[in-house]
């Protein structure tokens, strides 16, 4: 299983390095996607209001988790002004879902599975209590490099500081998360690197990095992070400067560390793992729906989903909170075991939150009957969003706001190798429940 893997030099010099006291330059964006094209959003009825009646309300329901809903149809435009109006009356972030077709947003409610995932109905995989690699784990927990994090978040951050679904920045990030992912795999002819597209990502593609497995290469382990970023302020000429370093280049970050010491200590995970850069969170959840959506589809047999959306930010004693809601309890209770056998005894300590919405992309797998967590950043030790990043969605979401460290992001990544080292080796296979059973 362990194969010496040669990560050359040239592979890892190739990000910009951190420097304090630099100073940015915003890059103008172009935007590529129509901004009058119809979206169907799906999102909570008082939300209709923020956009003065401008928005038409197609229908509202009660949904299957028995939440009020309400089907808004939409200009493009107006998504970024509904983000901004909730942010700004609730001073909180708001959920929705964003589709390119009503018939799309109706099915999506058809196949709501959050109600089923977060009753436990899916607790797919063999023995959720076999955490029992340390072998292979515990030696890589040392291997974090927070310098090689604060590059990735550079890179992105400060030369694409706006990852825009819509914008030229958004397709170049992408390409070149995909680019740095493929050099640190050069040599592997069992990973591979795809764009994945979907129907209203506008020209930005999620980025799947594949490590075939070596015994059951069906059943598919996930971590995931969002590649776009938003601003919720427009400056006087008209553009949004959205470095998004917390949110969510610090998920990418950890994917990308998580990524290098695997490679360096030569895993080849007996599940296949995939690390994905997921497209157009910011505008309802796009890219990662349409790919749960669509393994869904293909009866694909995913075991577990790691979330990690802003690891960089913390105030208190705690190291990181799980996410209690729109997840599954199983894979919330293995993230805590995982938690309590690798990190705790290096000194990690975790708290708890809920956001009260879908708030990022492991909502996507749930609402499709996947078993998916998210593990979020610690803010003032408290179980509140009160204390959270203040600079969440503006242009102040800078790696320099951080303190130009990313030591809160090293137990992230020691966490995701305790996911990818125990969930990616495994002993028996599962029998999962196919889509066609998922009522
Ligand atoms: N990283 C945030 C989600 C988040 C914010 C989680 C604060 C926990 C605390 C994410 O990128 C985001 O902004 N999500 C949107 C929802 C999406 C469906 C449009 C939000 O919260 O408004
Ligand atoms: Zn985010």
């Amino acid at each position: 299983m362990l194969r010496i893997a040669v990560i050359t030099l040239a592979t890892l010099c190739c990000l910009p390095v951190a420097r304090a006291g630099q100073t940015r330059q915003p890059i103008p964006v172009a935007r590529d996607a129509d901004p009058f094209a119809p979206v169907y959003v799906l999102t909570a009825p008082e939300h209709a209001r923020y956009l003065r009646g401008t928005a038409k309300i197609l229908s509202t329901r009660t949904d299957r988790a028995g939440r009020r809903v309400s089907l808004l149809e939409m200009q493009q435009h107006q998504v970024d002004d509904l983000s901004t109006e909730i942010h700004a009356r609730e001073d909180r972030c708001g959920g929705f879902f964003a589709f390119a077709t009503r018939a799309e947003a109706e099915q999506f409610l058809v196949a709501d599975q959050t109600a089923a995932v977060m009753a436990g109905k899916y607790g797919v995989f063999d023995d959720p209590l076999a955490i029992d690699n340390g072998a292979l784990i515990a030696p890589t927990l040392a291997q974090v490099d927070a310098q090689h994090m604060a590059n990735m978040i550079w890179m992105l951050s400060e030369h694409y500081p706006n990852r825009y679904f819509a914008s030229v920045n958004g397709t170049n990030s992408a390409l070149a998360i995909r680019d740095y992912w493929r050099a640190l795999a050069a040599g592997r002819r069992d990973i591979s690197t795809e764009m994945v597209g979907c129907g209203n990502c506008g020209v930005q593609s999620s980025v799947v990095l594949t490590i075939r497995g070596t015994r059951w290469p069906d059943e598919i382990v996930v971590l995931g992070a969002h590649l776009d970023s938003i601003s919720n302020v427009v400056l006087p000429d008209g553009e949004r400067d959205a470095p998004g370093a917390d949110d969510d280049a610090s998920g990418i970050a950890v994917l990308t560390d998580v990524l290098r010491i695997a490679m360096a200590n030569g895993w080849r995970p007996q599940r296949t793992v995939k690390l994905m850069g997921y497209a157009a969170e910011e505008v309802g959840l796009r890219g990662s729906r349409a790919i749960a959506q669509q393994y869904a589809a293909e009866g694909r047999k995913v075991v577990g989903v790691l979330q990690l959306d802003m690891t960089n930010y913390k105030t208190g004693s705690l190291d990181m909170r799980l996410v209690t809601d729109y997840s599954s309890p199983v894979m919330q209770q293995y993230l805590v075991g995982l938690f309590d056998t690798y990190l705790a005894p290096l000194g990690h300590t975790r708290g708890t939150i809920t956001c009260g919405y879908a708030c990022s992309d492991h909502a996507s797998w749930t609402q499709y009957g996947f078993p998916s967590a998210f593990m979020f950043e610690p803010a003032a030790g408290t179980t509140s969003l009160s204390d959270d990043f203040p600079y969440i969605h503006t242009p102040n979401d800078t790696l320099a706001n951080m303190g130009l460290s990313t030591a809160p992001s090293v137990a992230f990544v020691r966490l995701g190798l305790a996911f990818m080292g125990e969930l990616g080796e495994v002993r028996t296979p599962v029998t999962l429940p196919l889509p066609s059973t998922r009522k």
